[in-house]
């Protein structure tokens, strides 16, 4: 497999996440390709795509929405996995679901809601605000679901 995986960050916990997907696939040797410093990857040199992005007030990143949509015939040409990292566990699956179009969750070998991190250090005084609002937390949290990066990890090396 040639790999690529796109991320979109804020904080730095969806490149963490992309970091350690890389590692679990390392014998394929995968490139990491961040959206903020390159937004529209030249994916012709990659069989198999992996897109990970985050949710701030319900949504995915604009980047992530914006690649998909101009990039659309090519990623169905390409083996696919789509991973999200959030906090609400009551949403993230409606999160998720409006994240990732239809046509392309269902040609992705692997859907996966990671979890995620409120990382107070990274947060301007805005969002603590509203983090200590929506989730009552004063310290930074890591919920980040290891065994979903293995799942994720499985699927693509088992699934053609
Ligand atoms: C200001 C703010 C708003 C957020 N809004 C949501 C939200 O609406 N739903 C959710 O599930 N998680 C939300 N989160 C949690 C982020 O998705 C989580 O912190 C994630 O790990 C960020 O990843 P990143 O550092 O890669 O951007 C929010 C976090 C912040 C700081």
């Amino acid at each position: 497999m040639s790999i690529a995986i796109l991320f979109a960050s804020k904080h730095g916990t969806t490149e963490k996440v992309a970091s350690q997907i890389a590692t679990l696939l390392e014998d394929h040797k995968p490139i990491i390709l961040n959206l903020k410093k390159n937004p529209m990857p030249d994916l012709s040199a990659y069989n198999t795509v992996l897109i990970g992005g985050s949710i701030y007030a319900g949504g995915i990143q604009k980047r992530i929405t914006v690649l998909i949509k101009e990039n659309a015939e090519v990623l169905l040409q390409k083996k696919i996995a789509l991973f999200l990292c959030c906090m609400n566990e009551k949403e993230a699956e409606n999160e998720f679901n409006t994240a990732y179009p239809d046509w392309l969750r269902s040609h992705s070998v692997s859907n996966k809601i990671i979890g995620g991190e409120y990382n107070l250090d990274k947060m301007n005084f805005i969002e603590k605000f509203l983090v200590r609002k929506i989730s009552g937390t004063k310290t930074s949290i890591s919920k980040i679901d290891q065994t979903k990066i293995v799942e994720l990890v499985k699927d693509l090396n088992t699934k053609p």
